[in-house]
């Protein structure tokens, strides 16, 4: 979901992305924009948002934490022309910016983002383009009720073009009761930005090379200057404290949520939604409050999910029914869940459990690596590890298969209508087969043969001439 289809713009365009701050207000190890939103690293939303209006390049200007920044998202974007240049040591906006440009082509038009600014939309970004049109510096801007802080934009008399941003530090008293302010995000051409960038200097109250300075440049060079106007002020939104971030997170996950709904799917609590990747849901799903969903999952028609549970990279067929407190993380492998099935609460199924339709999966019962065939059932208190389990199969509470020797992994078999007691330790490699009953207690190292009853436990003995210890009488 939120996924707008890519498509070309008549320029080519040469993004980017500023991410070389410091981001000290966020008092933490991790560079700034490694911090997650939805799941993802903020400087990923950005990259991916570039990916989609087809960005010929994606430069990335890294500083603070550049090796890390650099690790972390080149391989979370591997389908994106990304490039990284560092900014040692930063200098400022214009000073980020320069780093990019030996990089990058003349003919284009660059779109200048923030790392730290993940919300951005595609669509925004093409209108802005559209203002700039291969021939103008066109600036997205936003009006605050506070604009503290902000670059302000000084327009023209004539209201039309923009004359100058004035950073905030910089700013006079009639300056800065201007509320309509600079986001961050301009699109120009890139021939018009390197020479602008050549002629930036630092005289000012921060001592800091300005990209917003190249304004009065445009100005001074005849170069029309527009400003795009949004209302939306989660787009322009940066990340620069933990507070930010979490109202950010809230402010995306309630969008989602408000999609998902729109799409049908009947949420108890959109406020209590969370979604760190992507959810496909068919007709008629009914998630209940607290649940978490990660990397990519996908729920058939008429499934229903139970309060406070984690879904990560699975699916869930038709009409299965999640009831409350599981957790299921398919990981790399993925977990599959079939149409009808029952699981939890209080379930537990990792990589590689694949269950067939109408299979029951009941509290504490944890699955790994195994598949169950239709209608198999694993009600309580058990474990289900690199088993291969028939259709029908009751597998008794407190029954475990013995899949570790200690050094390797082995298989354990369980053909059709087998029927396991309790507390039963399967020693694998081992195979049930077919129509086999386990009696409850027992401990099988070997494999069975169709149909027959296997017992495996000390024999049952009475005692009839024996009496209870007494406690001896105190002294
Ligand atoms: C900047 C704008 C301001 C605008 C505001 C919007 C300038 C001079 N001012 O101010 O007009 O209203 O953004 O949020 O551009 N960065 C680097 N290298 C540097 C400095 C910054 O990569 O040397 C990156 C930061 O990591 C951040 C972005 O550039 O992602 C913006 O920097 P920041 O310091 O937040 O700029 P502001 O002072 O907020
Ligand atoms: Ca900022």
């Amino acid at each position: 979901m939120n996924q707008i289809p890519q498509q070309e713009i008549d320029e080519p365009v040469d993004v980017v992305v500023m991410a070389a701050g410091r981001g000290t207000r966020m008092k933490s190890s991790l560079p700034k924009v490694l911090h997650r939103l939805g799941g993802r690293a903020l400087l990923s939303h950005v990259i991916q948002t570039a990916a989609q209006i087809g960005a010929r390049n994606v430069v990335v200007v890294t500083g603070h934490g550049a090796a890390e920044v650099e690790q972390a998202i080149g391989s979370s974007n591997a389908a994106v022309p990304l490039q990284f240049v560092r900014q040692v040591p930063q200098l400022g906006t214009g000073h980020a910016v320069q780093q990019a440009m030996p990089v990058l082509p003349d003919d284009g038009t660059v779109l200048v983002l923030s790392g730290d600014v993940p919300l951005i939309g595609a669509d925004t970004l093409r209108a802005l383009l559209e203002t700039s049109a291969g021939r103008r510096l066109a600036l997205l801007t936003i009006e605050f009720d506070d604009p503290t802080g902000y670059g302000r934009i000084v327009r023209d008399i004539d209201g039309e073009s923009v004359q100058a941003i004035v950073e905030h530090k910089d700013a006079d008293e009639e300056q800065r009761a201007i509320r309509e302010v600079y986001s961050g995000v301009m699109a120009v051409p890139a021939r018009l930005l390197k020479d602008w960038l050549a002629r930036l200097d630092n005289r000012n109250a921060q001592g800091e090379f300005y990209l917003t300075d190249i304004v009065k440049l445009a100005a001074i060079d005849g170069v029309p200057v527009l400003a795009k106007l949004t209302t939306d002020a989660l787009q322009v939104a940066g990340v620069n404290s933990p507070t930010q971030l979490a109202a950010l997170e809230r402010a995306w996950q309630l969008r989602q949520a408000s999609t998902l709904m729109e799409a049908g799917v009947r949420l108890a609590d959109p406020a209590r939604f969370d979604l760190r990747g992507t959810l496909f849901c068919e007709a008629d799903v009914e998630i209940d409050v607290n649940c978490v969903f990660e990397g990519a999952v996908s729920l058939g028609a008429g499934v229903r999910v139970g309060a406070n549970c984690v879904i990560a990279n699975a699916r869930i067929d038709t009409g299965a029914v999640i009831h409350p407190f599981t957790h299921i993380d398919g990981e790399k492998t993925g977990v599959t869940v079939g149409a009808g099935a029952l699981v939890g609460p209080f379930a537990r199924l990792r990589p590689g459990a694949r269950l067939g339709a109408d299979v029951h999966i009941g509290n504490f019962v944890e699955v790994k690596n195994s598949t169950l065939a239709a209608g198999a059932k694993a009600n309580h208190l058990a474990y289900l590890g690199d088993a291969t389990v028939g259709e029908r199969v009751n597998f008794g509470a407190g029954s475990i298969t013995a899949n570790y020797d200690g050094a390797n992994k082995h298989r354990t078999i369980i053909g059709d209508d087998v029927h396991i007691g309790s507390n039963c330790v399967l020693v694998a490699p081992i195979t049930i087969a077919a129509g086999g009953t386990v009696g409850g207690g027992s401990t099988v190292t070997k494999s069975t043969e169709p149909n027959v009853l296997t017992v495996s436990r000390g024999r049952q003995v009475s005692f009839g001439d024996w009496t209870r210890p007494k406690k001896a009488p105190k002294a």
